[in-house]
């Protein structure tokens, strides 16, 4: 199987983009595939969420064509992690030839290794999440559910539309995917009316991530949802929304 690459993107923060591409990792782990995760954000919260805190080399060094190293975080996971070093990167690539295609350049010599490359995107538009979108197949874009997740969808789908237009032909968006979604409420009805009458309804996962106490919990201790309670509902969210993501790449063929 070719490797693919799926990005996490919202330029909206605290959505769930990082619990998201840690717990999908997870579920393809489980499933049997072999993941490289890179952490493109300066905050480092999927390196601290596999309690990668510490390493020698980081994504820095990818982004400044340094040699770096993979670190291996659980069977069938390996990662690339970032710190506070990246956060000025986008000043020192800007000079670089094609500051666009740096990462997919750095990739391409280990992505063979594995059948699934995940990105997490920091809560910004900028040349790191141009990055990562120019060496994607895929975008999920995770919102939360609640009213003012929903402003900014129009613009990251037109942002979106303007990379693939710019350096990535094959970039499709996969899917919107809810989060932190309690059906009890009835505001999700009202979000989800919102999604029918600004047409996104289509590009919706048929999951929808919970909002369960456990995921927050299982970040706090640096556990995937299935190591901290694997019978937990968002174990069980997590793991149908990556067998959802599956057959939607199968579609595609
Ligand atoms: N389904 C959920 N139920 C309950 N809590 C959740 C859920 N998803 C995420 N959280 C919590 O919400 C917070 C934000 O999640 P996360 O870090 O994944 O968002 P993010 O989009 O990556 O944020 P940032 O934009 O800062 O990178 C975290 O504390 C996380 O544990
Ligand atoms: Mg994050």
């Amino acid at each position: 199987m070719k490797t693919i690459t799926k990005c996490y993107i919202n330029s909206k923060g605290g959505v769930g983009k990082t619990t998201s591409a840690a717990n999908c990792a997870a579920s393809l782990a489980i499933l049997g595939y072999k993941i490289l995760l890179v952490d493109v954000d300066s905050q480092g919260n999927l390196s601290k969420n596999f309690g990668v805190d510490k390493s020698e080399t980081t994504i820095y060094d990818v982004f400044m064509n340094q040699p770096f190293e993979v670190l291996n975080v659980r069977e069938n996971i390996d990662l690339i992690p970032a710190n506070l070093d990246f956060s000025g990167i986008t000043l020192k690539i800007q000079d670089v030839l094609s500051r666009e295609l740096i990462l997919k350049r750095r990739l391409t010599e280990i992505q063979d290794q594995y059948d699934f490359v995940i990105i997490d995107c920091p809560p910004e538009v900028s040349l790191v999440t141009i990055n990562a979108l120019a060496c994607s197949k895929y975008v999920t874009i995770p919102v939360e559910a609640a009213q003012f997740s929903l402003d900014g969808i129009d613009q990251m789908i037109e942002f979106i539309t303007d990379v693939k237009g710019a350096v990535n032909e094959d970039l499709e968006i996969l899917g919107i995917l809810l989060t932190k979604y309690d059906e009890k409420l009835k505001r999700s009805k009202a979000i989800l009316r919102e999604f029918d009458n600004n047409g996104w309804t289509p590009a919706l996962y048929n999951t929808k991530i919970r909002d369960v106490t456990a995921i927050a919990d299982a970040q706090f201790e640096h556990k995937t949802i299935f190591e901290f309670n694997n019978k937990s509902n968002g174990a069980e969210d997590y793991m149908n929304f990556t067998k959802e993501c599956i057959k939607k790449i199968e579609q595609y063929g």
